[in-house]
């Protein structure tokens, strides 16, 4: 069969990795760069998972402690933030088996989805106190969802409730999981100064949202509320949460 074309004058599809080498001798016809180049993407893929799944909350739980040393304060005190580092090993450790299990292609039902957002909001309240936190879960939100769709809500919220407290000065962020006729929706909307009026420039934050709705068959929208503030929408069928 003729291998795609590899020339890249107008009108030709250029194929990064299918460079114009002979096949070197691994009997399946791929060349050796083209092999490079999936490992180059699986090894991106397995940092970016290590990164948002692992070392994050390995970071927010040092901070913890850090601050626990410098003021312990009351025993109860100590107590909740032993809570908090509890949730973020937790956490860390979830993320942990989710990219074990991802590289072996396992996958499973996850009931503590809605949890490990709550902890996720709990982490961020107990760094930024003064901010107010509503998670909003409907009924119809399922119990349980695959495991590798829920990790992608997680990142989802994760990043939005950054960018809205972090971007837009939020004082107030309302996260919302909800089930309408054969959709699913991730709201996260927040009082922060919006966009004033400038189109988005999605950076690798927006750009991994954006990513992560696609892979689930999903759109993403961001926009102003009516009554200031930005809300960012991801919207996925119904049946992809299992
Ligand atoms: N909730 C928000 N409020 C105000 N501006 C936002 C919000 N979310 C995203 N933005 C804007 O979108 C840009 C891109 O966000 P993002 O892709 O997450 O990039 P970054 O990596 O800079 O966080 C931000 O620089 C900001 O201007
Ligand atoms: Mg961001």
């Amino acid at each position: 069969m003729a291998q795609p074309t590899l020339k890249t004058e107008a009108g030709a599809m250029d194929l990064p990795g299918l460079a114009a080498e002979p096949s070197e001798g691994n009997g399946l016809g791929l060349s050796r760069s083209l092999l490079a180049d999936c490992e180059r993407r699986v090894r991106a893929a397995v940092a970016r998972d290590l990164h948002d799944r692992v070392a994050q909350p390995l970071a927010a739980l040092l901070m913890v402690l850090e601050d626990v040393k410098q003021d312990p304060g009351d025993r109860r005190r100590v107590i909740r933030r032993i809570d908090t580092v509890q949730d973020q090993v937790r956490t860390a450790l979830f993320g942990l088996r989710e990219v074990l299990c991802d590289l072996r292609e396992q996958e499973w039902l996850d009931d503590g989805l809605v949890g490990r957002i709550r902890g996720e909001l709990e982490t961020v309240l107990y760094q930024h106190p003064h901010l107010r936190l509503r998670l909003t879960v409907s009924p119809r939100w399922p119990a349980a969802i695959r495991s590798r769709v829920g990790d992608h809500v997680l990142q989802i919220v994760r990043e939005a409730v950054h960018n809205a407290r972090f971007h837009g000065g939020a004082t107030g962020i309302d996260v919302a999981l909800r089930v309408t006729g054969r959709r699913a929706e991730v709201v996260v909307s927040d009082d922060g100064r919006g966009l004033e009026g400038r189109r988005v420039r999605p950076g690798m934050g927006l750009l991994g949202i954006h990513e992560r709705a696609t892979l689930l068959g999903g759109r993403v929208v961001v926009g102003e509320r009516p009554d200031g503030g930005t809300r960012l929408r991801v919207t996925v069928p119904r049946e992809v949460l299992g």
